[in-house]
């Protein structure tokens, strides 16, 4: 397929992509902690997002965005490609759309031809509690069985599978969301799927106290978590992009990212408001992928507090998209399409 001058692309709906094994949490971590391997072997691209909000003059106020997320992914695999990534404030009103909607394209290098569009929406939920699980398998204290998971949206749902996954020796989940109907619901959902018990809450904060592994997933637009939240020996995972406030990195004996250069452009993680204000430097911080490549020597005591911050790295997008793409040929599945029969210029 590589040099490939045939202009054909593999069109993978969302029922292709989960015949092709995007709902496999497993093969998902195993993808995650690759990918941030090759990132800190320097054996991948991947540019800071670029952001773009609308409608135009909101200044921060998006009603909905797009982000546009490039990676090259080098050694042996050479494929190329970009997520096309978008979340819509009001699709949390709309029946029948999610509020993250995302797709993919796969791209030959060294023709540049595009070779597979795919939905990548299914796929982005999933590797994005994937980042959570493997900064939990990492970052949690020893012994940890029970965490606390606040939002049980979309990346609620992926979330349970991620944490049980990686850390099996997880028996409950506190589960906690304003709508705690679906709390329950997932309750309902993940009944004997996993050792865990899940427990849903209204009172998150108070469920924090129960726990030393807290991770947020909410679409909440401004801060409701302060240092107050956390102990000694706890692990503070925040994957949306307010939710947990200065304090709560200040207060942190370790502070993790997945991704440096691109968190900071963030103008609304607390651990980027930090870095913009001065008071901690990118020499204070670790990246997932020197984590996950042993440059961090783990808790040295068990009263360490640390704080992970995601804002999504567009390589993992594309990793498991190929991986999936494969699997998809394998079974002959998906829709062929042409980008052209012959091109009118060349
Ligand atoms: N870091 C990443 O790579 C990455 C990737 C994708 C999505 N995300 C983020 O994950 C978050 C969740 O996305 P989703 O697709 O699951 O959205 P969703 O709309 O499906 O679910 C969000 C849930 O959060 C709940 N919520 C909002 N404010 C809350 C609060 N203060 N306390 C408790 N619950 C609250 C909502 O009721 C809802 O159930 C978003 O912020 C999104 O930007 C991060």
């Amino acid at each position: 397929m590589l040099h490939s001058t045939d202009p054909k692309i593999l069109f993978l709906q969302e029922e292709d992509v989960i015949k092709a094994g995007a709902l496999d949490m497993r093969m998902t971590l195993d993808a995650v902690e690759e990918t941030y391997r090759m990132f800190g072997r320097g054996e991948l691209l991947n540019p800071p997002k670029t952001h773009m909000e609308m409608p135009i003059g909101c200044n921060g106020d998006w009603a909905s965005f797009f982000n546009t997320m490039p990676c090259y992914l080098g050694k042996d695999i050479n494929i190329g490609g970009v997520k096309w990534a978008a979340e819509a404030k009001n699709n949390s009103n709309i029946p029948g759309i999610p509020y993250g909607i995302d797709i993919t394209i796969l791209s030959d290098p060294e023709t540049v031809l595009p070779f597979c569009i795919l939905d990548g929406t299914l796929i982005t939920a999933m590797r994005t509690s994937a980042v959570a699980g493997v900064f939990a398998k990492y970052t949690a204290p020893k012994g940890c069985d029970s965490a606390l998971l606040v939002g049980a949206g979309v990346i609620g749902r992926t979330m349970i599978m991620a944490i049980c996954e990686a850390l099996p020796g997880i028996k409950k989940i506190y589960l906690s969301d304003l709508d705690i109907s679906k709390a329950e619901a997932l309750k309902k959902e993940y009944e004997g799927v996993y050792d865990a018990e899940i427990i849903p809450v209204t009172d998150a904060k108070s469920a924090s106290k129960e726990t030393k592994l807290i991770v947020t997933e909410t679409t909440s637009g401004k801060t409701f978590i302060d240092e107050s939240w956390l102990k000694p020996g706890d692990t503070m995972i925040n994957m949306g992009s307010y939710e947990a406030d200065k304090g709560t990195v200040k207060s942190s004996d370790v502070i993790i990212v997945d991704y440096w250069d691109q968190v900071i452009t963030s103008p609304t993680k607390a651990v980027s408001l930090l870095y913009k204000d001065g008071e901690i430097t990118e020499d204070d911080v670790y990246n997932l992928s020197d984590v996950v490549l042993g440059k961090w020597q783990g808790r040295t005591d068990d009263s360490q507090i640390v704080n992970c911050s995601s804002l999504g790295l567009g390589a993992l997008d594309i990793m498991i998209g190929y991986k999936v793409f494969l699997k998809a040929k394998e079974m002959g599945i998906g829709t062929e399409v042409k980008l052209w029969n012959k091109p009118l210029w060349e």
